[in-house]
């Protein structure tokens, strides 16, 4: 039978341990494509991804490979992203499979999002294949990397294929291994349609996607479907497979991964973790959707100019669709008028969508200061929670504050355990445990104000200990904690949008910091410009950037027309990513510049 020869599996991987390569070789070496037509990474395909290296939209592909018992075998390959922030891509994708390989680097063995997708991929009952890469590497240890694998995750490692991705060794281990340790997807044609709706977007020629898994049922053109969720039914136009690119198809099967079209308008229509089913057949149940998120991180996104504004909610819009986890409402700022508050899973996801914003839409926008969710209990026994520093009441309002708290694990050699005590030191942090997992590698355990984490924090860590520690962090809880607004002053007036709540400990140095950044990065104006940082009505720091005196044109003594034009062309430039705040023109990214301490 067909379904028997079906596999649906993802990789999942610590960043950087190759899973990308390793899919881009599972690829080819199924004759898929050719080694010439194989762009630098196949499945990693938007420009972000390909600049910054990382995987972040999951991509799908199907490969057929002609095992060595003589059959032919249908391998649904679904990517994940692997950085930190984007957890709940990885619980989507896994949703959609049966089997999931777990690479790991064999110089730098068990990292933390190593564990932490293994727990993802144990949450979805997956079969987890662990395979060694990277064994090209001279700095390469495999036998001691399978140990390890073993001891801390407890997963068998004595079948585990040992390749190098890079160079091709060893590929066909892996889908040998898949072949016989994936389990084959279970489900019936004849029962009532249930798919379930792992991505969603918009296509240009296509229009509405909805990628899916079957889990029981049949789908095809001319299909009548409802949306589990919303009731709402729409007409199957087209169904078909990943081959990379999408292929049309008669019919979808129970087991199999695909893509449906159908007359639906709007991609909030298709909303991923939805169930689909049939019309006149419907499923009594939806199928489980997965690991719900929320937002850790806010900030406020306006749009450079303010006539971009309803362009600027389109965009949103159709971001949210296919991202479960960007959440957006309108505000309003003195400083920067109409606009949206934000939520993030981290600073990371902020600042994709900040670029997604930008280069798919190709907009100008404003980010403000991010801000985590703090809690607030007034005097008069009111109690809530803010996501944005501007709402926070009056001091002598205030009964007490609570601020958010994860429970970190960072994995660190021994060498930088000095290092990575004194960064969580400085960071309000509390010390838990330290387990060793080996005998020159540890884990760190510590309680760390969210507030200090999305302030920099992973970038402190891998620059403290030269890039050898990995972190893993969630929400544990709300504490108690002494906080203040902290305001900034340009030019006497203060501009909300760069208010941000600071621990009372850490306003004074925030404050400092902030006040000598915008110095570096607000351009001198004919005028002095005062910066002040202050808490109420007390200054606590103050910076002011010099009035410019010479014409800038003056510097190119009065010949030289083309680097006249050059200078200004490159003035425009600049001025083109400026935000007039009061008199005073401020840079695009200062809101967020001036977050990044170390
Ligand atoms: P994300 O997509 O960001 O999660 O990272 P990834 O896990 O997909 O890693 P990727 O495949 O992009 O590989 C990371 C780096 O390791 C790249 O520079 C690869 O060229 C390199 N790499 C991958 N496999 C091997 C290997 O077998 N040997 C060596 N020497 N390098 C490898």
């Amino acid at each position: 039978e067909r379904r028997s020869r079906v596999r649906n599996f993802s990789i999942i991987a610590h960043i950087d341990h190759g899973k990308s390569t390793l899919a881009d070789r599972l690829i080819q070496s199924t004759g898929l494509i050719t080694e010439r037509e194989m762009q630098e990474q196949v499945l990693d395909n938007m420009d972000l991804e390909r600049e910054r290296g990382i995987t972040i939209k999951l991509q799908t592909t199907r490969l057929i490979y002609k095992a060595k018992d003589g059959k032919e075998y249908i391998l649904n390959l679904i990517d994940t992203p692997g950085h930190v922030d984007f957890n709940y891509e990885v619980s989507r994708s896994l949703a959609a499979c049966e089997g999931a390989i777990l690479v790991v680097d064999a110089a730098q063995g068990v990292e933390a999002q190593t564990l932490a997708n293994v727990y993802l991929a144990l949450e979805q009952n997956l079969e987890i294949l662990p395979v060694i890469n990277k064994i090209d590497l001279p700095s390469a240890r495999p036998e001691e990397v399978k140990k390890e694998v073993e001891d801390v995750i407890g997963l068998d490692c004595s079948d585990a294929p040992m390749i190098s991705a890079k160079e091709g060794l060893n590929i066909e281990d892996v889908l040998e291994d898949i072949v016989k340790n994936v389990p084959a997807p279970k489900g019936d044609n004849s029962d009532p349609l249930r798919a379930l709706v792992f991505d969603s977007y918009y296509d240009t020629y296509k229009g509405v996607i909805a990628d899916v898994r079957v889990m029981d049922g049949h789908i095809r053109k001319g299909t009548e479907i409802e949306m589990m969720a919303t009731g709402k039914k729409f007409e199957v136009t087209e169904v078909g497979i990943f081959s990379p690119g999408m292929v049309p198809i008669d019919q979808l099967n129970a087991g199999d991964v695909g893509y449906v079209s159908a007359s639906i308008k709007n991609v909030k229509d298709a909303r991923v973790g939805d169930t689909i089913t049939e019309a006149k057949n419907k499923a009594d149940e939806a199928l489980p959707g997965y690991k719900k998120v929320t937002p850790m991180v806010y900030c406020g996104i306006y749009p450079a100019e303010g006539e971009d504004y309803n362009n600027v909610r389109d965009a949103l819009e159709k971001l949210q669709v296919n991202d479960a986890a960007l959440a957006f409402e309108a505000e309003t700022s003195v400083a920067l008028g109409f606009g949206f508050r934000c939520g993030f899973l981290g600073l990371l996801h902020l600042e994709i969508i900040q670029e997604r914003l930008e280069r798919e839409f190709d907009l100008n926008i404003v980010t403000t200061a991010p801000s985590v969710i703090y809690k607030v209990a007034k005097t008069n026994g009111e109690f809530f929670e803010i996501q944005n520093p501007t709402n926070m009441p009056d001091p002598q309002e205030i009964e007490y504050m609570e601020e958010p708290i994860v429970e970190a694990s960072i994995m660190t050699p021994t060498d930088y355990v000095g290092p990575v005590m004194e960064l969580c030191q400085g960071r309000r942090a509390e010390f838990k445990n330290m387990e060793y997992l080996e005998e020159t590698r540890v884990v760190m355990h510590y309680d760390i104000p969210l507030n200090e984490v999305i302030y920099d924090f992973f970038d402190a860590l891998k620059s403290k200990t030269k890039g050898y520690a990995s972190f893993d962090y969630e929400l544990k809880g709300y504490k108690r904690s002494e906080l203040v607004k902290l305001d900034i002053l340009i030019n006497k007036e203060l501009v909300d949008a760069f208010s941000i709540i600071a621990h009372e400990d850490k306003a004074y140095e925030r404050g400092r910091m902030i006040t000598e950044k915008l110095k570096d990065v607000i351009p001198r104006h004919m005028f002095a410009v005062p910066i002040q940082a202050s808490i109420g009505n007390k200054v606590i720091a103050r910076e002011t950037i010099r009035a410019l005196r010479k014409d800038v044109l003056s510097k190119c003594y009065g010949g030289d027309i083309s680097r006249k034009k050059k200078l200004l062309e490159k003035q425009k430039e600049g001025k083109k990513r400026m935000r007039q705040v009061g008199s005073v023109e401020v840079p695009q990214d200062a809101f967020l510049a001036v977050l990044k301490f170390e």
